[in-house]
């Protein structure tokens, strides 16, 4: 993909942005009915965008009757948009969040799911839980009586705090450690702890899809970081944050969604350097360090943090049992304390059962033998897909871990057709768009190899491969 950033060369995004801003701004009721708006010299100057930019979201505002014109005079907020418990006339869900989303996508229900980046039940060992929450109920009978504390069961921040340290070398004691609700609630958290409207934060392009959604509700500005097989140009990210002054860089730097990617060693050192020379925080997310088909990924980039630049985002819940949805926040002190407030104003901790289950579970020598299987089945059907598609015309580099294949097509692809045939024949795919910041990748799309069993992979990439024969002659 080309390299970019979110300039004024993409001024339609920018636009969406500032659309998004000021609706926000009146959703909240910080701009009252009938309230003068910002002028569009005042708002260009604030973003730093031409002003035709601001014009161009102020007219959609009007088109779509949030805001009105007094002649001579500017914009004016229209009544009827202030919070409201109608999602439909929510104003956030606004011209970004109305187009197609992940989460959309996966509320298609369809014979051949390629869309949902989970796991096959089937590949966990599901008779083998029930002893795992019997014992739990054995050693503490009055786990259902309690909340664990807002950061965390102490018990299992101590076994990962071990865990850690033996495996990946971190600096780290348990305090540093909060348990959340799997790895989106940890994105969110710090979405909303660390990011005002107008920070610049870098995300990767392509990206995982509801990373983008949380950064834009903030009001971030958002500048793409493009990861090739090779990782990231670091010469160019340098220059970006000479002149962006980011506030963070969300990345999954293993077997990353969704292009199955890895940042080498060097590149994780240098960033982890350049990250603290120029105050920008890392968030590093690792859901598929364990999912591994050759070598083991290289150490998280917390492992070289010696500044507090990293926080270490790590979800178990895409492999060890999405049912329990746990994830680990790893991160120093002074963010820390930021985080565990934040948790607290939305629930009063992950709940206790799911935790010590999982302690259980996840310590078990049980676990490990599973693990070493699952890498094994899912590199099979990874094998499987590729072979299916070794047919097409399309390109793609075979991941060496995760649970996705991100496929290029021909430009000449009708996607939206493509993808609403292949609907109409109950299969499901990530379309790439929805991935990249910046809305384009429109030839690229993701697809899912760990959801569905062997023979239904097969029958779904046949027909996903006759759907686009239909589409494409
Ligand atoms: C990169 C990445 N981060 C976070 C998540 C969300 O994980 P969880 O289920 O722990 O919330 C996913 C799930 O697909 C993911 O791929």
């Amino acid at each position: 993909m080309k390299r970019g950033v979110l300039s004024n060369d993409h001024s339609d995004k920018l636009f969406e942005q500032i659309y998004d801003y000021v609706l926000e701004r009146i959703r909240r009721g910080e701009w009252k009915e009938h309230e003068k708006l910002p002028s569009v010299r005042t708002l260009a100057l604030e973003f730093n965008v031409h002003r035709l930019t601001v014009f161009k979201a102020y007219q959609l505002l009007k088109q779509n009757q949030k805001v009105y014109v007094r002649d001579k005079s500017g914009y004016y907020v229209q009544p009827g948009h202030g919070l409201s418990l109608d999602s439909r006339n929510d104003p956030i869900v606004s011209a970004y969040v109305q187009e197609s989303h992940l989460s959309e996508i996966h509320q298609v229900q369809a014979t051949y799911q390629f869309s949902k980046a989970l796991l096959d039940p089937n590949l966990l060992p599901n008779l083998y839980f029930s002893e795992y929450v019997k014992k739990v109920f054995d050693l503490y009978p009055k786990v259902l009586g309690t909340y664990s504390t807002i950061q965390g069961d102490q018990e299992l921040r101590d076994a990962l705090c071990d865990y850690f340290i033996n495996h990946y070398h971190f600096y780290l004691n348990p305090d540093e450690l909060l348990v959340t609700s799997g790895s989106q609630e940890a994105i969110d958290i710090v979405a909303r702890v660390l990011i005002k409207p107008r920070d610049v934060v870098f995300l990767e392009r392509p990206t995982y899809s509801p990373a983008i959604d949380v950064f834009r509700r903030q009001g971030a500005t958002i500048v793409p970081i493009e990861i090739e097989e090779d990782g990231y140009d670091l010469d160019q990210v340098e220059k970006l944050l000479q002149t962006h002054k980011p506030r963070l860089f969300y990345l999954n730097p293993t077997f990353q969604n969704p292009t199955g990617y890895t940042i080498p060693v060097e590149q994780r050192k240098r960033l982890v350097e350049l990250a603290a020379q120029y105050q920008c925080l890392l968030v590093e997310d690792d859901p598929y360090r364990d999912i591994y088909f050759g070598k083991k990924p290289p150490l998280p980039l917390f492992s070289y943090d010696t500044s507090g630049t990293v926080i270490y985002i790590r979800s178990f819940s895409k492999y060890i049992a999405p049912g329990l949805s746990i994830a680990i926040v790893a991160c120093r002190p002074s963010v820390m304390n930021l985080l565990v407030r934040a948790k607290s104003l939305a629930d009063s901790g992950t709940p206790h059962l799911n935790q010590k289950i999982f302690l259980h579970y996840f310590f078990s020598a049980r676990m490990q033998q599973h693990l070493e299987k699952l890498r094994i089945a899912l590199s099979i059907r990874k094998e499987m897909m590729e072979e299916e598609f070794s047919v097409t015309d399309w390109k793609w580099s075979s991941p060496a871990g995760g649970f996705n294949l991100w496929m290029m097509l021909p430009e000449s692809v009708p996607m939206d057709d493509f993808l609403s045939k292949s609907i109409e024949n109950s299969i499901t795919f990530v379309p790439g768009s929805i991935c990249d910041p910046l809305r384009e990748s429109k030839s690229w799309i993701r697809v899912c190899y760990s959801y569905l069993n062997e023979q239904k992979l097969r029958e779904g990439v046949q027909r996903l491969i006759s759907v686009y024969s239909s589409v494409h002659q």
